[in-house]
């Protein structure tokens, strides 16, 4: 029996399986509306078998998308061009699920096949916003220290987000706490320098990321599952680290977050990581077993048996893949016939089973 291929039950919503479609920036949007690319990349991606479909980091904010061709849903306009992407995703069997997120000092990039460098105002650039005003790197803009009134702001689009969102037929929402972006700006000793009450301290430090997670989940009914996707450790000395992510996931499940979301890494560029073949996955077992929550695991997962281990082992609840679906939209149909499993393809496809 394959725990892999086994059912996921949070709050309401059942997965088919723990394959869940790690969210990845197409860089494909006009003015933050999703386009035909994002219905047929993660239409294919459903269709594949994917237990979970999560759209990309979509912006809350115009100034919180990474590069101007970045998702965004600050406008209900944009909320209703993703409904007939959720409803396509949700039509073949996957639970739709979006990624909100807010780049931070990180914002204003050109995209990755173009060198991903800074962009300038004169090049569709802006200037980014951040806890502190550190940038991100030699070459990058000076962020926006941002004001208490402004805080009070992007909470505020954040909750208008997770609404729109709703709207549109996401089962899942999930807050985008990783990477070197907003929240993660706002976690890490390295990235926030402030001396008000959102800086310095473990709990200063925390408080704005909670403020988010408290208005998705108001917004939020409460038999929908409500996602973190957190950078577990830094990778620096003197970085956040895989204690404060325990004691921050203890509160975040306290405030009704139902999986945390595994990663690591990306608040700067001085890090050092140590990538290889599901590098990651201790953390979503540290964290899974000291907290007591749903967690999945990322990073460089490619192989069925592996993935199935990290499951059948209880080092992870789900699995999320990003470059492997890109190689392969159809890996979950196609690991469930190396693991011997039985599942169902598309009536549309079944000649070629
Ligand atoms: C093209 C691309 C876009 C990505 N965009 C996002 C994103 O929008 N949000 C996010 O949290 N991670 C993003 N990531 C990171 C992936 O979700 C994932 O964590 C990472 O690629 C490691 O998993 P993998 O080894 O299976 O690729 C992106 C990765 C790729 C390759």
């Amino acid at each position: 029996m394959s725990k892999l291929f086994s059912p996921l039950t949070l709050g309401t919503v059942t997965f088919r399986n723990r394959i869940f479609v790690s969210p990845m920036c197409q860089y494909s949007s006009r003015e933050g509306f999703p386009t035909d690319w994002h219905l047929v990349h993660l239409g294919s991606r459903a269709v594949g078998g994917a237990g979970l479909v999560m759209v990309e980091a979509t912006a809350v904010a115009p100034e919180g998308r990474i590069s101007p061709d970045d998702s965004g849903i600050w406008s209900d306009a944009q909320g209703e061009a993703f409904r007939p992407i959720a409803r396509f995703i949700a039509g073949q069997g996957a639970v739709p699920g979006i990624q909100l997120a807010h780049a931070g000092r990180k914002a204003s990039t050109d995209k990755p096949w173009n060198g991903g460098g800074p962009l300038s105002m004169d090049e569709r650039g802006w200037q980014p916003e951040a806890p502190s005003g550190l940038p991100f790197a030699e070459g990058h803009p000076l962020p926006k220290e941002l004001t208490i009134p402004e805080l009070d702001v992007l909470e505020e689009q954040f909750r208008l987000a997770a609404r729109r969102s709703l709207a549109a037929g996401f089962q899942v929402v999930e807050i985008h706490m990783a990477h070197g972006y907003l929240l993660h700006e706002f976690l890490s000793p390295l990235t926030n320098h402030r001396t008000d009450e959102y800086g310095g301290s473990f709990e200063n430090r925390i408080r704005f990321p909670l403020r988010v997670v408290r208005a998705v989940r108001e917004e939020s009914p409460a038999d929908l599952p409500l996602f973190v996707r957190l950078s577990v450790v830094d990778w620096l000395e003197g970085g956040w680290d895989l204690g404060q992510s325990v004691l921050l996931t203890r509160r975040m499940k306290t405030l009704g977050v139902n999986l945390v979301d595994c990663s690591a890494g990306f608040a700067v560029p001085e890090e050092q990581i140590p990538a290889g073949p599901g590098f990651l996955v201790p953390f979503s077992a540290a964290i899974r077993s000291a907290v007591a929550i749903p967690t999945g695991a990322v990073g460089l997962i490619t192989d069925p048996a592996q993935a199935e281990q990290i499951i059948a082992t209880g080092q992870a609840d789900v699995v999320s893949l990003a470059r492997q679906l890109l190689r392969d939209p159809y890996w979950p149909l196609h690991a469930a016939k190396a693991l011997g499993v039985e599942m169902p393809w598309p009536d549309q496809y079944l000649r070629a089973k």
